[in-house]
């Protein structure tokens, strides 16, 4: 359960709270306002740590101090925001992060946090006010479902109350704290997804899941199953499921299926619950964390969690197709060749490149809606972890004015994309011998020609390619995403839709 997050005006001094949290910046940490009362209050306590340099308002840093009754308040701490000349949306997400951990952490139940203190531009109080609930409530994520914790050892922040002076109007920042309670919820319900264990999120699991999410929030579900997938000729699909056990699910999500003239944006998502490479078996060293291989179809069906809450005018498609990908005396074999929904095959050179096989399938399907724009995520390849690292995702496609809306979105969510080219030069690489295509390209590029595949199902829309390999799992703790499924795309996906700017078919 999320913790409770109000609005409230009032004078900070005044607060009867477990914790007051104070913002200060680097450069001039100023104790101005609320904070010196507090400080006065305090017999100079926060002006002395601050002339010791004990602590200078570094970004993510913090101090917290006992006030012994001199305050209603039972504890003061203050939180770095780092430079004021660079300060952003994300830094106070960031920051609001460290906020709801460290109080956590003291064994802290309640915390008002003097929002005043961040000095935000009143013309952006909605943003950041967002991006202050974000960081607070996807802090607070924690995935005990496989652990008995006792109880005394479980912390939890349970209630934040965000206070403002109430020098301006605060309606904006009220109505940013429910987006970002819409937003994170769905962010935490994709990283539940993401760090289950592949034994309980099985295709047919996942589809069961997506069931119940869209019946209990309104919109349309349903999952093309073995038969089905074998009259639509999704040979993709089959192909890489056929060495499971377990029968692949075509996962199909609509939401405002009735509604006239509105764009159609379908949104694309890699579902391989678990990804062993298959008879190109993978080494054994972190293949656990190839129960990840689904954050793609995690994050549409996040989306689709948080969109249903907002009434936008768009229509959204989700297409999630859902596989294993295992070795068995059954499974695909290099060589193998393939044929896909849209009737164009593929030479199976590398059974570890299973995700374009299954995509490509659900990419031809989308053209069936005839859509104003298509925008897939998969965790696709390990080539685009060695390119551009964890910190952003990569983003391929094949039309200027959605990768422009793409990365907007992207800049703004703070889940940023960096583009890779897709230029022809690199299609000369999935050229096969025997079938249409090949599924792997040389031993360069590897991001690049995954997406070159892609691109030969996705002619008839506008289309782009995330490749999320190395944003969908945090290897560390950091502010605002603890260690493992990091939810990531669902930010970006609602940022994009909220924000969507028509543009001609
Ligand atoms: N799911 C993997 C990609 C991946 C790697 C995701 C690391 C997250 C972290 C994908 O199916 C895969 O195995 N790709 C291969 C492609 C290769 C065989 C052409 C890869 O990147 O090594
Ligand atoms: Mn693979
Ligand atoms: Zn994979």
């Amino acid at each position: 359960m999320l913790m409770n997050i109000n609005v409230k005006t009032g004078t900070a001094e005044k607060e009867s709270a477990e914790m007051l949290a104070f913002y200060v910046y680097e450069d001039a940490v100023i104790i101005g306002g609320a904070l010196a009362s507090c400080n006065s209050e305090l017999n100079n306590v926060i002006a002395e740590i601050i002339k010791k340099k004990e602590f200078v308002g570094k970004l993510n840093k913090s101090v917290a101090l006992f006030t012994y009754g001199k305050i209603p308040a039972n504890r003061i701490m203050l939180v770095g925001l780092g430079k004021k000349k660079d300060i952003t949306p994300d830094k106070v997400r960031q920051a609001a992060g460290t906020t709801a951990s460290v109080a956590r952490d003291m064994g802290v139940s309640e915390v008002v946090a003097v929002l005043d203190s961040i000095e935000m531009p009143s013309s952006a109080l909605g943003e950041w006010t967002q991006a202050y609930g974000e960081g607070c409530l996807l802090a607070g994520y924690n995935f005990v479902r496989y652990k008995k914790v006792p109880q005394e050892e479980h912390k939890e922040l349970k209630a934040m109350t965000l206070l403002f002076a109430g020098k301006e109007d605060i309606s904006p920042a009220r109505n940013a704290v429910k987006h970002a309670q819409i937003i994170a919820e769905s962010v935490c319900f994709a990283r539940d997804l993401i760090n289950t264990p592949a034994q309980d999120k099985t295709p047919t699991a996942l589809a069961d899941i997506a069931k119940k999410i869209a019946k209990s929030l309104g919109f349309q579900c349903k999952a093309l199953s073995t038969p089905e997938l074998k009259k639509l000729g999704m040979g993709g699909l089959l192909g890489v499921s056929q060495g499971s056990n377990q029968p692949p699910q075509f996962i199909v999500l609509e939401y405002n299926a009735r509604a006239k003239n509105q764009d159609t944006v379908v949104l694309v998502g890699k579902g391989i619950t678990f990804d062993s490479g298959g008879i190109c078996l993978k080494q054994s060293k972190d293949m656990d964390l190839m129960k990840t291989d689904m954050s793609g179809g995690a994050a549409v069906i996040g989306a689709f969690k948080a969109i249903s809450q907002m009434e936008l005018p768009l229509h959204v498609v989700g297409l999630i197709p859902c596989s294993e990908n295992m070795p068995s005396g059954t499974a695909i074999k290099p060589g193998d060749v393939i044929k896909f929904y849209s009737g164009k095959t593929a030479e199976v050179a590398n059974t570890d490149a299973e995700g374009r096989l299954i995509l490509a399938d659900a990419l031809g399907y989308a053209e069936k809606y005839k859509p104003t724009a298509v925008i897939d995520l998969a965790t696709l390849t390990g080539s685009c972890v060695v390119a551009l690292g964890t910190v952003v995702s990569g983003m391929m496609g094949n039309n200027e004015e959605l990768k422009k809306l793409v990365k907007a979105a992207g800049e703004k969510s703070w889940e940023r994309v960096w583009e890779l080219p897709l230029w022809e030069e690199y299609q000369e690489q999935i050229k096969s011998d025997i079938a249409d295509i090949k599924n792997i390209g040389g031993p360069h590029a590897g991001a690049i020609t995954a997406a070159c595949f892609l691109s030969k199902f996705t002619e008839k829309y506008p289309w782009v390619h995330l490749d999320i390999a190395g944003t969908a799992w945090c290897e560390k703790n950091a502010p605002y995403t603890p260690k493992g499924a990091a939810g990531i795309g669902v930010r970006l996906l609602v940022q994009l839709l909220r924000d969507w700017t028509r543009f001609p078919k």
